[in-house]
């Protein structure tokens, strides 16, 4: 069973992209808010119905439900507000992974857990130590995100299909995210050949802003990271080995330890089954180590 802590517009997005995806037979939604998870789960039966598709979306306010969950997204808490950086919301959602985590911990103690919540790598350090799950089994949906933005920008400016468009997107999911052009193509080939340095350096910029102008258009970004969640789940339960950027806990791999931040993985029916460790330039190890520093200063903070 998939379970969604945080039943809210992403939270119900990953549902129903899941559930069309066929992820699994079942789908939990679980919130605190009575009727919302119930309401969304019967919301997406009836669309689900007309698609003939036999996966039974529930909704729940008991976590005694998401026992035998073999995966847990969590996007419980706050989501930031135009004019918001994701740290702002650190505070106050800290309070609210640890206490989901515990709960996750207490039924579900098996289960797969990709945090979402914002911000994003300090939430994964926070359900890495409470969980004390094995760091396989906890990673943080956030480069994904990052990288379907950067696909965009990369797709508007070559013309190119989408589908041609390869890249990553690594590091702290917030002010110092890198996107990584050198490791980015069309098709194998790479996007320096298609676009020159100042061309490259605006995509870079508009990846990492861009999701704060859809906040300050609309109110919220949605679509895109209910669809990322379901990426990553549906890397899981096909047990695709497929290498994508998530936030796992770092215990020496590029250079530093006991911090949880965005680096290419495998991902398997196991979670994260090997981190890949590029060989940065300076320019781009910088900016690494700025995000590491970054999400560290805010674990600091926090009482676990
Ligand atoms: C975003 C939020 C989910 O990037 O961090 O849209």
């Amino acid at each position: 069973m998939i379970t969604i802590i945080g039943s809210g517009k992403v939270g119900g997005d990953a549902a129903l992209f899941s559930a069309l995806k066929k992820l699994d037979d079942q789908i939990l939604l679980l919130d605190v808010a009575k009727g919302l998870p119930q309401g969304e789960a019967m919301d997406i039966n009836h669309m689900l119905s007309e698609q003939g598709i036999d996966v039974e979306v529930k909704g729940s306010n008991d976590y005694e439900d998401i026992r035998g969950s073999n995966i847990v997204v969590v996007v419980a808490g706050s989501a930031r507000k135009p004019g918001m950086t994701r740290m702002d919301l650190l505070k106050i959602n800290a309070s609210i992974v640890k206490s989901v985590t515990e709960n996750i911990k207490k039924y579900a103690d098996d289960s797969i857990i990709i945090p979402v919540s914002n911000p994003l790598d300090p939430m994964a350090y926070i359900t890495q130590k409470v969980s004390g799950f094995d760091r396989s089994r906890v990673f943080g949906m956030g480069g994904m995100l990052d990288l379907s933005r950067f696909r965009q920008f990369i797709h508007e400016a070559t013309g190119h299909s989408r589908d041609s468009i390869r890249g990553l997107v690594i590091g702290e999911h917030g002010e110092n995210m890198l996107p990584l052009p050198r490791f980015s193509s069309v098709s194998g080939i790479p996007l320096s050949t298609f676009l020159p340095k100042e061309k490259l350096d605006e995509i870079v910029l508009n990846t990492k802003q861009v999701a704060a102008k859809v906040i300050e258009l609309k109110g919220a970004t949605v679509h895109a990271p209910g669809n990322a969640i379901s990426a990553i789940i549906e890397t899981v339960v096909r047990d695709r080995k497929q290498v994508i950027p998530v936030s796992t806990y770092l215990d020496g791999e590029y250079g530093h330890s006991d911090v949880t931040i965005g680096v290419p993985v495998v991902i398997g029916k196991n979670g994260v089954e090997k981190i890949i460790e590029l060989d940065l330039n300076d320019e781009e190890r910088q900016i690494f180590d700025k995000g590491v520093a970054n999400v560290k200063d805010a674990i600091s903070g926090i009482e676990i």
